[in-house]
């Protein structure tokens, strides 16, 4: 399967799928990167590795329409049958969504549905969860709501600052996103309605 990521900055999550790309197990080829931001890390990391990869400026666009449909050709001319998000900082629209009629699916620092948006391990803290963690769901047109794929918890410590949170989780991520685009890549997920099944 020929996957396309888009990622708005440091692209750890990024590095981790490559990781795994790279030992051939990540059910699929990661064939473009691309970035609403031109000084994404995200993208020199794509470029290390040989991934061709490509900014879209929102400044080189005269509307937020008009970028999203530059994206979305980009990631047909590239034959992206799955859309990976990592840390890409924009809600796409309902119209992308609909255009683009593969599986896109986003990775969220909380145990969704709590916390949705930004700042989810702060919310976190200030909310007093003792559990937090990170989802890996599909994107659907709401913020954070989509269909989940697979989740893993995380213990929030008394002297837990969103820093020290956002790194534990961040090392969950890493190992649970390669395993979610492995099993959608390779057909292991069955989607219904919400329920998303993960078959053996
Ligand atoms: C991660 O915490 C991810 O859960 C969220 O954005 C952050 C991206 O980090 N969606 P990175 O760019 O992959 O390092």
């Amino acid at each position: 399967m020929r996957i396309g990521v888009l990622a708005s900055g440091r692209g750890s999550n990024l590095q981790a799928l490559i990781e795994v790309w790279k030992q051939g197990m990540l059910g699929g080829d990661i064939v473009a990167v691309g970035s609403d931001r031109e000084d994404a890390l995200a993208l020199q990391r794509a470029q290390d590795v040989g991934i061709l990869n490509q900014a879209f400026p929102l400044r080189n666009y005269a509307t937020r329409d008009k970028q999203e449909e530059a994206i979305l050709h980009w990631l047909r001319e590239q034959g992206v049958e799955l859309l990976v998000l990592a840390g890409f900082m924009r809600v796409l629209s309902q119209e992308f969504l609909q255009a683009c009629q593969i599986p896109v699916i986003n990775i969220h620092p909380s145990l969704l549905p709590a916390f949705q948006g930004l700042h989810a391990q702060r919310q976190a803290i200030e909310y007093g969860v003792k559990l937090s963690g990170c989802t890996v769901h599909y994107v659907d047109e709401g913020l954070d709501s989509g269909p989940i794929i697979l989740q893993e918890a995380v213990v929030v410590l008394p002297e837990d600052t969103e820093a020290s949170l956002s790194d534990r989780i961040l090392e969950v991520e890493h190992r649970i996103y390669p395993e979610a685009v492995r099993l959608v890549a390779s057909g292991q997920v069955r989607r219904q309605g919400r329920i998303v099944e993960i078959l053996c």
